[in-house]
């Protein structure tokens, strides 16, 4: 692993990361961008050299993962650019993002993993996240997870 910065970017530097996934096809897109317009989504990056390797974003109200204002949020959107991962940037944003939502006073958080995907899902057990749900969408099973800050 590199020497790495963890920044938090606003609505102007979003589109550069599409350095990292591909913003042209996803379906979330615009409403990634109308949540972080409304404050409800905060991106956090993590650069090397300057470059974009990472990004993970705290969502504040997705009442469908049973956020509670002021006490419980959710992770979203972690993700490491292919060829960079297994470097352990994935591993030290994600504890950036933990110890940033602590420090805004929240006390709980939580995620969403499709059942199959290996390496998130070690990752967040690693963390000290623990399933509290398994459920099903068009997408197919994943679980839902959460862990006290
Ligand atoms: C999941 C993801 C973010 C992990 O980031 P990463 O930088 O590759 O992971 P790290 O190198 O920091 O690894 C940290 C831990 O994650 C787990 N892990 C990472 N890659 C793994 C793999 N291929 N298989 C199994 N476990 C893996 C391990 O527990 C690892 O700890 P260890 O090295 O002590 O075993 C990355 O694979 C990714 O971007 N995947 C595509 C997007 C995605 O699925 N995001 C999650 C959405 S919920």
């Amino acid at each position: 692993m590199k020497p790495y910065a963890i920044q938090q970017i606003g609505l102007e530097d979003y589109p550069k990361c599409s350095a990292i996934w591909n913003m042209q096809t996803c379906p979330y897109t615009q409403l990634f961008i109308d949540q972080i317009k409304a404050g409800n989504r905060d991106v956090f990056i993590l650069t090397v050299d300057g470059a974009y390797i990472a990004a993970c974003d705290l969502v504040y109200d997705n009442p469908e993962y049973g956020t509670i204002p002021g006490r419980r949020l959710y992770f979203s959107r972690l993700i490491v650019k292919k060829g960079e991962r297994g470097n352990g940037y994935g591993e030290a944003l994600s504890r950036a993002l933990l110890d940033i939502a602590k420090e805004k006073g929240y006390s709980e958080i939580a995620l969403g993993v499709d059942r199959d995907n290996t390496a998130a899902v070690r990752l967040y057990q690693k963390l000290g996240f623990t399933v509290y749900e398994e459920a099903e969408d068009a997408d197919g099973k994943f679980y839902r997870m959460e862990r006290l800050l």
